[in-house]
């Protein structure tokens, strides 16, 4: 099945449920857009993958913590696209160092969203991250009846010039010189009024390249209603090539950050937006939902919330958590307490964009030792997956086996995961510990395989992060 026809599968609700407002979108996860069974250790070997390029763009983060780590505003020798009538934005970039300091590391989320946007509205499906702060599409843009323009391969592309409320940012503007420079703006401006061009670079060698313009994103309402947003800073982008990119036309940001949609759309829906994920292995008739609102409109049952502290603006763009531990089988771990200390160089983020859970060594290794000594009966076998270190012949194993393994909030609340979100499937009768290692000193990382059935919600109004155990339906 190609992908374009998996792409078929996936709708934009909008629900009537009742007269409140607040905003439902359909997610489906992005590795089920590869279906058939022996594609299982592939999808795995491939996410562990962009995890890995992922996670250490965020320890970067946050060894340099802000001020340091912001990005520079760089100067090369991208053009716009089309400019020439020929096919722009591909290959003549400066320098490959810049890779290592890409904020599109971020971009490799899981899950799709379909999204309305311009005037008229077109659609578009996005990977809706956490970590990302801007939200781009593949797009064309002053390309009218240039054959030359855009990639032949492009399946979607958002036509910017044929939307109304489509503005650019002029280069000249602070907003692109200054404020955007988080977000990877070119200093270059031939003249005052040109878009304010952008250059993400992947570590993997992905990239993107456009221009930053304001646009209007129109929601459906849970009413039934539609609702725009209008000025929603959106990137146009001319070029992206590389993995991360195959299943989606661009990336939904959902991180903190002033020009993210969801920190925009918050404002507008109640503060907050929430997303339910269902098991990573649902067939992809199987959706959950990204919200932004209040979720109690949209009927999806939790059984019961529970709510810890969402640290914002420590690790930008990404919500950060106060976590006192980690237990096991009712017996807390000896992990030091710096690992998890966000105002010096430990922390902890939960994010939609990375698939594994990752833990700094000091924190995976007594995971590890604890969660192996239950799994002594079974055959250790020796498979190719990328930081899955611990993997097993599951013929016999029961989830009853696995002592529960419990994530401790400085606050009290507990979260305890399900077996299967830790203890996952790598192939037919195999099994492994999915937790991947990263470097000391660095951010542990709650991702969105242990993240899934359960009712995520974001309340960046009152600073709070709310969760709890859910079928998604
Ligand atoms: C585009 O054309 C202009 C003038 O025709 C030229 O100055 C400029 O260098 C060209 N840009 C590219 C990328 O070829
Ligand atoms: C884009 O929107 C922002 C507000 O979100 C506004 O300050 C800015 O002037 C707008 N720019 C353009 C080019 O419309
Ligand atoms: C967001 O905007 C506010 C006020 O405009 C500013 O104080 C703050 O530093 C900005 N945050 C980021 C992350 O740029
Ligand atoms: C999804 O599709 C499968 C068959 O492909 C079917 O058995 C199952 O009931 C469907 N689930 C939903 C929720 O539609
Ligand atoms: C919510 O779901 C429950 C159980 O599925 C159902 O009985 C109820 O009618 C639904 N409520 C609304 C408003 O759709
Ligand atoms: C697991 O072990 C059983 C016998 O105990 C064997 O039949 C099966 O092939 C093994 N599976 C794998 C994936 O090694």
């Amino acid at each position: 099945m190609s992908i374009l026809h998996s792409l078929l599968f996936i709708f934009f609700i909008a629900d009537s449920v009742n007269g409140h407002q607040g905003v439902k979108y359909e997610l489906i996860h992005r590795h089920d857009l590869h279906p058939g069974g022996g594609a299982l250790l592939e999808r795995l070997r491939e996410l562990a993958h962009s995890d890995a390029i992922r996670v250490r763009a965020i320890s970067r983060r946050v060894r340099l913590k802000q001020g340091a780590g912001r990005r520079q505003v760089r100067e090369n020798r991208y053009e716009p696209a089309c400019n020439n009538g020929s096919r722009g934005g591909g290959a003549e970039h400066s320098s490959g160092e810049l890779s290592i300091h890409s904020g599109a590391d971020y971009g490799a989320g899981q899950y799709l969203v379909k999204m309305r946007v311009g005037s008229p509205a077109q659609k578009v499906v996005l990977i809706a991250d956490t970590g990302s702060d801007l939200t781009w599409s593949n797009c064309r843009y002053k390309c009218r009846g240039a054959r030359s323009c855009g990639s032949r391969h492009r399946r979607r592309v958002f036509r910017a010039d044929r939307s109304s409320s489509f503005r650019t940012v002029p280069c000249s503007s602070t907003i692109c010189k200054t404020d955007l420079a988080n977000l990877f703006s070119l200093s270059r401006c031939p003249s005052p009024l040109d878009p304010c061009s952008y250059d993400y670079r992947y570590s993997d060698g992905s990239a993107t390249l456009g221009v930053f313009a304001n646009e209007t994103v129109t929601f459906s309402l849970t009413n039934g209603r539609k609702a725009r947003l209008h000025d929603v800073l959106v990137g146009c982008s001319e070029s992206a090539r590389g993995q991360s990119f195959v299943a989606a036309d661009g990336v939904m940001g959902l991180g903190y950050s002033n020009y993210s949609l969801a920190v925009k759309a918050a404002a507008r829906f109640g503060g907050k937006f929430s997303y339910c994920l269902v098991d990573h292995l649902s067939p992809k008739n199987v959706s959950s939902y990204l919200i932004f609102g209040s979720h109690k409109e949209v009927n999806i049952s939790v059984v019961r919330m529970r709510y810890t502290e969402l640290v914002l603006g420590v690790i930008n763009p990404f919500y950060a958590v106060n976590v006192k531990g980690i237990s096991v089988g009712g017996v807390m771990l000896d992990i030091p307490a710096e690992v998890w200390d966000l105002s010096s160089v430990g922390g902890a983020i939960v994010d939609s964009g990375t698939s594994l859970t990752v833990l700094t060594q000091p924190a995976y290794q007594p995971v590890m030792a604890a969660l192996r000594e239950s799994l002594q009966g079974f055959k250790r076998l020796d498979l190719d997956i990328g930081p899955l270190e611990y993997c097993f012949n599951s013929t016999g194993f029961d989830a009853a086996m696995v002592p529960r393994l419990v994530l401790h909030f400085v606050d009290g609340a507990r979260f305890e995961p399900p077996v299967k979100s830790y203890v996952i499937d790598a192939a037919p009768g195999v099994k492994c510990l999915g937790f991947a290692a990263a470097a000391w000193p660095g951010a542990s990382v709650v991702g969105n395989i242990l993240q899934q059935n359960h009712f995520w919600e974001f309340d960046i109004g009152k600073s709070r992060l709310g969760f709890g155990t859910s079928s998604c339906v």
